[in-house]
């Protein structure tokens, strides 16, 4: 019942030459039944969305403001990502959660935010290397979906993306073992909280080193819907694959 999704955030990468790898993507994958989403830099989402109509490829924002509109100089607002073009916004990404000392409490505000203006929240959790040696993985991701999810969390309007912060831009990835136990606890912590419906219906995306050459065990992994894809998501030649092996999963 769930639609796999494959998420690209291109993080503080690209400027107009890389709309291309967009064009190729499209063209690539306009039979994909994954759900397609990639999220430019904020420069781009415009001009992104724009070469993005008629295709199945959604754009998404890498973050947004709580506050609707006001005195923020430098962010962005939810309605203003929605107005450029977006459908769904990254929030609580571990980039943003140690560069902007962002707090679940703080994801949480961005993501009802997120949902007044009509827009999908990929909410980000996952621990530190630290925090995996002491053995305090799912007590704080279990504290992280716990604290960043607002009541009325529903399989539309959001998407749970675990991404140890170990293995972001690392290539290294956890066992499929360590992957599996974490998403399997997220499901039983959504289903604990927000009933069985609302779990089954939520997308769990797995995030950090996905490449083509792992993403079919990842993919096959229990309780993976798909993936949030950093490094691998700037060029089609790398995305493509990844998304062939969630469509064949
Ligand atoms: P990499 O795929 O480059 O490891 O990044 C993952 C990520 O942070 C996606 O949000």
């Amino acid at each position: 019942m769930r639609q796999k999704m494959a998420a690209g955030n291109w993080k503080m990468n690209g400027t107009g030459a890389a709309l291309a790898e967009l064009e190729t993507l499209i063209q690539a994958q306009h039979a994909a039944k994954s759900e397609l989403l990639i999220c430019p830099p904020a420069t781009l989402l415009s001009r992104a969305a724009e070469i993005a109509a008629d295709s199945s490829l959604a754009i998404g924002g890498q973050d947004c403001h709580a506050a609707s509109s006001g005195a923020h100089t430098g962010d962005l607002s939810s309605e203003m990502l929605k107005d450029a073009g977006a459908t769904a916004v990254i929030l609580g990404h571990s980039e943003r959660r140690a560069d902007h000392n962002e707090t679940s409490k703080t994801v949480a505000a961005k993501t009802k935010s997120a949902w007044s203006a009509g827009l999908t929240a990929i909410v980000c959790l996952g621990e530190t290397l630290a925090e995996r040696e002491a053995g305090d993985t799912l007590k704080v991701v279990g504290s992280q979906l716990a604290a960043s999810l607002p009541d009325g969390a529903t399989g539309q309007n959001t998407v749970i993306a675990y991404e140890p912060v170990w293995a972001i831009g690392t290539g290294k990835v956890p066992s499929l073992d360590q992957i599996a136990e974490v998403h399997d606890f997220l499901r039983h912590a959504l289903t604990t909280r927000f009933g069985a419906e609302m779990a089954a219906a939520t997308r769990l995306l797995y995030g950090g080193s996905v490449k083509p050459g792992n993403a079919a065990e990842i993919f096959a992994t229990s309780n993976v819907d798909g993936a949030l894809v950093g490094g691998a998501s700037l060029k089609s030649a790398d995305f493509s694959p990844i998304i062939a092996a969630l469509d064949a999963s």
